[in-house]
C-alpha cells in the first residue's frame, strides 16, 4: 500500500483500515468493531474486545520460539556496564514483580507511581502492572517532590515504585528523601512502597518502616499470570503540562495503543522481529512510554534502555559506541541531545572509532528539529533523518515520513505529512480553515486514531475544555503551523504557555507560580525564549513589591533555588529580570507572546488590546527588541 492509499483508507474507512492493523495483536477477545463513538466526543476504540498488553509484549513472543532473543539491553553509561535480557529473562522478572505486587492487593485498575531512574526496573514495573491491569503512572525522576506529591494526589495510588536513586554526570540523586517529603505533602499516600536498591546509591527500603525491598519482594513472590482486560480500560496515566500548575493526567488505553504501536513499529519506524531500536529519553516521557518500552516489544524487537547522556558519559561519542555495541537499527532521541553533540564535536570526528553501519534511520522529535541541526546530522551520518511531530497526548506520531510504508523526500524543518489515521488541518482563531502557506492552529478533526488519549484521568471538563472546546468537532494541538502545498506539515512552536526545554516539556504556569511565593515578588512573568542547546529555556521577568528592598542577585538565586526545589534541577530556571511593570492588555492579561518576541528579538507587533504602550517600550528598550 502507498501512503496515499493507507491515508485515504485511514479516512474513509477506518473500520476496515483498524480492523486490519488489530490483527496484529493477540487479542483473549478479537474485535469485532473499530470505533465506538456512541459517547462522542469520548470515543472509544475496540468496544468489546479484550487483551493483556504484557502478554503481547513478552508472553506471545516466547510462545512463539523467541525467548532467547534479546529483548531489552540495558546499557548504562553512568556504571559502564551493559545487561542483556532474552524475552524469556524479562517475562520471568516480570511475572514474579507482577506477583510481588498482587501479594501487596494490587488489582486490574488500580493505580500505581514508578519514580525510577534509567533502569530496566522501570521498564519491568510498568510491565508488571500491564500484567496485572493495574494503571500505572510514571513520574519523571527529574520532578522534586511537590511535582511527585501533585501526581500522587490526583492518581490515588495504591502502591508506589521507586529505587534508591538515580546517577547524573558528577552527581547522585537521592530518591528516598524526596519520595518521603512527596508522602508528607500529600492526602493520597499509597499503602505500599517498594524500592529497588542500588549499590551506588545511599539508602534503601530498610530506612522507613513499611517499606519493602524490591528484591526480597520479587523472591517471595509467586509469579502472576496476566489479567485479561478490555481493550478500553487504562494501561496507564501520564502526566503532562499543561498551561496551569497543575499537570494533566492523559489516559491511555489498551487495546488502541496496542493497535497503533505495533502499526507505527513496522510502517513508520521500519523495525520489526529481532531488529533493535534504540530510543535515547527517559521512560518518564510519552517517548519512553512508547518507544523505549512498549512498541519495540510489542513486535519482538530489542529494546536499548541507556542512562546516561549523549555527551560527557564519558564523551559525544556515546552515541556511536552503543550503536555500534548493539548493531541498533533505528535511533530516536531529541534534537537537543543532536545539537549538545555537534557542540562538543562539530566535526562528528567521533564517529570514526566506531562501526554504526547497521544505522539505518535517525528519528528525532520532541521539539523541531531546525533545518541546521537537520543538515549537519545528514551530512555526517549519510542516512535519513527524519523529523517526526506529536505529544503525550496523542501517544504517537501525528506526522512523519512513513519510512516503513513509503519513504516520501524529505522537507527540513517539516516533520511531513499527516499519519495515517490523523486528519490534521489548520484553523484561524476564528475557526475557519486558511489557505495553504498560512500559519494558524494545527488541529486534528475527530475522532482521533487509536493509541490517542483516550481523556484526562477523572476530569472529563478538563479534557473538553482544554482541547474539544475551541473548536468544535476538533482537537486542539495547542502547536502552531502551517500546511504548504505539497501537503507538508510546519509546526512553529507552542501557542499556549507549554515551552520545551530540551525536548522537556514544562509549564510556564508552575514556574510562575512558584515564583509569585517568593515575599518579595508582586507579580510575575515566565516565558521560554531561544536557546541555543535545549531549543527554549525559561525567563522570569519579575515586579517587585512596593517597598522590596532586595538585591537582584540575590533575589534570582533565591528564585532558582525555589524553582528547583519545588519543579525540579530539569527546569533549568537561571535567567530573573526585575522589571518595574508587566506589559498588559486593558483586561490585565500578561503580553507574553509579545514578550517572547522581544526577549528572542523577533519582531513584533504592539497588540491594539494594550494597557499601557510606554511599559512595553520599556520592556524593548531593556531587551533590545525591535517594534514594526
Ligand atoms: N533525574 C534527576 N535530575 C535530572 C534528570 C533526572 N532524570 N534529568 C536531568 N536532570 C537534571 C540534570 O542533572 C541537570 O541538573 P543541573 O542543573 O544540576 O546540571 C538539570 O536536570 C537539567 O538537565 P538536562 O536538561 O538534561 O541538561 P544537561 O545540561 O544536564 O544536559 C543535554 C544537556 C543536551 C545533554 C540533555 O539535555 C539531553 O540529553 N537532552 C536530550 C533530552 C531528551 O532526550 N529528552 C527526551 C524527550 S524525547
Ligand atoms: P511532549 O508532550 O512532551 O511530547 O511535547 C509535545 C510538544 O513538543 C508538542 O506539542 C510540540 O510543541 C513539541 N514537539 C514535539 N515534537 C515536535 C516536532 N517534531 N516538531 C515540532 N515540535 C515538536
Amino acid at each position: 500500500m502507498s501512503y496515499a492509499e493507507a491515508y485515504r483508507e485511514s479516512v474513509e474507512q477506518p473500520e476496515r483500515f483498524w480492523l486490519d492493523a488489530a490483527d496484529a495483536v493477540d487479542w483473549d477477545v478479537a474485535p469485532t468493531r473499530a470505533l465506538d463513538a456512541d459517547d462522542a466526543p469520548m470515543y472509544r476504540w475496540f468496544p468489546g474486545a479484550t487483551l493483556n498488553t504484557c502478554f503481547n509484549a513478552l508472553d506471545r513472543h516466547v510462545a512463539a520460539g523467541r525467548g532467547e532473543q534479546a529483548a531489552l539491553i540495558y546499557d548504562s553509561a553512568m556504571l559502564g556496564t551493559t545487561r542483556t535480557y532474552s524475552y524469556a529473562e524479562l517475562l520471568d522478572e516480570v511475572s514474579r514483580f507482577a506477583g510481588a505486587l498482587a501479594a501487596q492487593g494490587v488489582t486490574a485498575g488500580d493505580r500505581v507511581i514508578v519514580y525510577m531512574p534509567m533502569i530496566p526496573e522501570a521498564a519491568i514495573a510498568m510491565l508488571a502492572c500491564a500484567r496485572i491491569g493495574a494503571i500505572h503512572s510514571v513520574v519523571f525522576g527529574g520532578f522534586a517532590a511537590a511535582e511527585l506529591a501533585a501526581r500522587i494526589d490526583d492518581a490515588e495510588p495504591k502502591a508506589l515504585i521507586t529505587a534508591s536513586g538515580g546517577l547524573e554526570p558528577g552527581r547522585t540523586i537521592e530518591y528516598l528523601p524526596i519520595v518521603e517529603r512527596a508522602l508528607g505533602l500529600t492526602a493520597n499516600a499509597p499503602g505500599t512502597v517498594i524500592v529497588k536498591d542500588r549499590e551506588q546509591i545511599p539508602g534503601s527500603a530498610s530506612d522507613v518502616a513499611g517499606w519493602l525491598d524490591w528484591d526480597a519482594a520479587a523472591a517471595a513472590a509467586e509469579p502472576a499470570g496476566c489479567v485479561s482486560v478490555a481493550a478500553t480500560d487504562p494501561l496507564y496515566i501520564l502526566y503532562t503540562s499543561g498551561t496551569t500548575g497543575k499537570p494533566k493526567g492523559v489516559v491511555r488505553d489498551n487495546g488502541g495503543h496496542a493497535v497503533a504501536l505495533a502499526w507505527s513499529m513496522r510502517n513508520l519506524y521500519d523495525i520489526g522481529p529481532g531488529q533493535v531500536m534504540w530510543t535515547a529519553s527517559d521512560v518518564g516521557w510519552v517517548v519512553g512510554h512508547s518507544y523505549i518500552v512498549y512498541g519495540p516489544l510489542l513486535v519482538g524487537a530489542t529494546t536499548v534502555l541507556y542512562e546516561g547522556k549523549p555527551v560527557g558519559t564519558p564523551d559525544a561519542g556515546a552515541f556511536w559506541r552503543v550503536i555500534g555495541d548493539h548493531g541498533v537499527r533505528a535511533l530516536f532521541t531529541a534534537p537537543t541531545a543532536i545539537r549538545a553533540i555537534r557542540k562538543v564535536d562539530p566535526d562528528a570526528k567521533e564517529i570514526a572509532q566506531y562501526d554504526i553501519s547497521s544505522l539505518e534511520t535517525l528519528f528525532a522529535a520532541g521539539e523541531r528539529l531546525d533545518p541546521d541541526t537537520y543538515e549537519w546530522a545528514t551530512a555526517k551520518l549519510g542516512i535519513p533523518v527524519i523529523d517526526h511531530w506529536w505529544q503525550t497526548e496523542t501517544g504517537w506520531a501525528i506526522c512523519a515520513n512513513l519510512r516503513g510504508l513509503e519513504p516520501m523526500p524529505i522537507k527540513a524543518g517539516s516533520p511531513t505529512v499527516p499519519v495515517p489515521g490523523y486528519h490534521v488541518e489548520i484553523l484561524d482563531g476564528e475557526g475557519a480553515p486558511v489557505q495553504a502557506g498560512t500559519e494558524g492552529n494545527i488541529v486534528i478533526e475527530l475522532p482521533m486514531p487509536p493509541g490517542t488519549l483516550a481523556g484526562l484521568w477523572r476530569d472529563e471538563d478538563r479534557y473538553v475544555k482544554s482541547y474539544l472546546a475551541t473548536f468544535p468537532g476538533y482537537y486542539l494541538t495547542g502547536d502552531s503551523g502551517y500546511i504548504d502545498a505539497d501537503g507538508y506539515v510546519y509546526v512553529l512552536g507552542r501557542s499556549d504557555d507549554v515551552i520545551n526545554v530540551a525536548g522537556h516539556r514544562l509549564s510556564t504556569g508552575s514556574m510562575e507560580a512558584v515564583v509569585a511565593g517568593h515575599a518579595a515578588v508582586a507579580e510575575c512573568a515566565v516565558i521560554g525564549i531561544k536557546d541555543e542547546l535545549k531549543g527554549q529555556r525559561p525567563s522570569g521577568y519579575v515586579v517587585l513589591k512596593a517597598g522590596a528592598d532586595i538585591d537582584p542577585e540575590q533575589l534570582r538565586v533565591e528564585l532558582v533555588a525555589m524553582v528547583r526545589d519545588q519543579i525540579g534541577a530539569v527546569a533549568t530556571f537561571r535567567d530573573v529580570t526585575v522589571v518595574q511593570a508587566l506589559p498588559k492588555t486593558r483586561s490585565g492579561k500578561i503580553l507574553r507572546k509579545t514578550m517572547r518576541q522581544i526577549a528572542d528579538h523577533d519582531e513584533y507587533t504592539v497588540p491594539s488590546t494594550i494597557e499601557d504602550p510606554a511599559v512595553l517600550d520599556a520592556l524593548a528598550r531593556l531587551l533590545g527588541g525591535r517594534d514594526t
